[in-house]
């Protein structure tokens, strides 16, 4: 990935030093005393939040843990999507971004490989993962989490298993209007260009030879690549084009 142009490292209170200085070499970063004047990534004694804009956010799991125990992750629509008589099961999320929809997954049973490219999005989830692990409400769902930084086009059809599941969530042109849609994708927004690799996206998943591909689309929004699905799940505001395989 190229390093963003219009991102800086900064250290906030109890920022560890040489921490904070690794961070932004692996992203290719500049390190500032200063905010950025659009994006900045603010490391402090309890892990990094990417800021801008007049929006911050930072990964926190464990706001999800009303929603992530067995009684009540088999009612998330992903789950009604997903959900499968195996015992032991794996998924791949393609396009992990902040590891949210993954964590439903992974909180229902599945052993979840996740992709993410975006240098940025990989180093907030990492941090987030990291703090979850020492949450013991969380250690066991995290336990079924591995994050993989890389290009799922390139890295799924290398996998050396058949997933039971691939899950696509990629970025969406005109996802809503902004007022409308949570801090979380407003920032990734401003990092990550809406995919313009639908039908590689598409027929990586498909080398990968899984059960089922699930796909996340706006409720209106066309499907990707063209593909007609074998079934949808439709919300309010958002559908799970499904195709069994
Ligand atoms: C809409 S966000 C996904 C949000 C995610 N479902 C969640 O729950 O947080 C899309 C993410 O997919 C990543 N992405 C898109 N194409 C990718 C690819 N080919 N390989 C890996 N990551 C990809 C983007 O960098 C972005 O972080």
């Amino acid at each position: 990935m190229n390093s963003p142009s219009n991102l800086v490292v900064c250290m906030g209170a109890g920022a560890d030093k040489e921490e904070a200085s690794a961070l932004a070499n692996r992203i290719g970063v500049p390190l500032s005393d200063e905010k950025g004047s659009e994006l900045t990534l603010m490391t402090d004694s309890s892990g990094i939040t990417l800021m801008g804009y007049g929006l911050s956010y930072r990964g926190d799991f464990e706001q999800m843990l009303y929603r992530l125990t067995k009684g009540r992750v088999r009612h998330e629509m992903l789950i009604h999507a997903a959900k499968t008589k195996l015992d032991r099961k794996t998924a791949v999320d393609a396009t992990a971004g902040m590891g949210e929809d993954s964590i439903l997954l992974a909180a229902y049973g599945y052993n979840v490989i996740m992709f993410e490219q975006n240098a940025v999005i990989a180093e907030l989830l990492k941090d987030a993962i990291k703090r979850a692990k020492q949450n013991p409400q969380l250690a066991d769902i995290m336990e079924r989490m591995h994050l993989i930084e890389g290009n799922s086009i390139d890295l799924m059809p290398k996998l050396d298993v058949s997933p039971d599941l691939i899950y696509l969530d990629p970025m969406f042109p005109a996802r809503q209007k902004s007022g409308l849609i949570n801090k979380k994708l407003q920032l990734i927004q401003k990092l990550e260009q809406p995919c313009v690799e639908e039908e590689k996206l598409f027929n990586a998943a498909n080398l990968a030879q899984p059960k089922k591909i699930i796909v996340k689309r706006p409720l209106k929004g066309r499907v990707l690549a063209e593909r007609k699905p074998s079934y949808s799940i439709k919300g309010k505001a958002i559908r799970y084009d499904c195709y069994v395989l």
